[in-house]
């Protein structure tokens, strides 16, 4: 006469039976390996992210004049908008005699940027942020203050002695 085996087992077995047998266990090796695979996935795509947001961007847009390209002197600058009535920004003669363009709108709380003719540089009031004003590729870098994304550039065109502004470069 055989005893029945689930006699001496707790109610609740009964009402939760677990299936050991087919429990599936996960490895320490495979959980490593998983972690691992995980892990450089993530920062695979943290490095694709930063190098895409770091990437230089170029928008045409309608050429719009801005100036006779003799208007401004070395060290002086005007204010203009572009691409809309909405985007105010500055072009600049440099000392050497290169005209730069960029968006006045400080990047770190949208004040309005100015020339600072004394040492080159775009000047913003509000936090006494500080950019420059060169020629590189790029935008305006900031060099100091709170600001940490440069100025987007004017790309300038001059043509039949005027100046034209044809897009923006960030
Ligand atoms: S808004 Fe320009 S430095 Fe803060």
């Amino acid at each position: 006469m055989s005893e029945d085996p689930k006699k001496d087992l707790p109610q609740w077995s009964e009402d939760f039976p677990i299936a050991w047998e087919e429990d599936h266990y996960v490895t320490r090796r495979e959980l490593a390996k998983f972690l691992t695979l995980g892990s450089a996935l993530l920062v695979g795509a943290n490095t694709a992210m930063a190098v895409a947001g770091r990437a230089r961007q170029e928008r045409l847009y309608a050429p719009q004049r801005i100036a006779g390209a003799g208007a401004l002197g070395a060290g002086e600058s005007l204010l203009f908008r572009y691409p809309t009535d909405e985007d105010p920004c500055i072009l600049v003669r440099t000392r050497e005699g290169a005209l730069v363009a960029f968006s006045q709108v400080c990047t770190h709380l949208s004040c309005a940027v100015v020339f600072r003719p004394a040492d080159e540089r775009l000047f913003c009031p509000c936090h006494n942020g500080l950019f420059e004003c060169g020629e590189g590729r790029g935008g305006a870098q900031p060099l100091e203050g709170p600001p940490e994304r440069p100025l987007p550039r004017i790309v300038l065109a001059v043509k039949d002695g005027e100046v034209y502004a044809v897009g923006v470069r960030t």
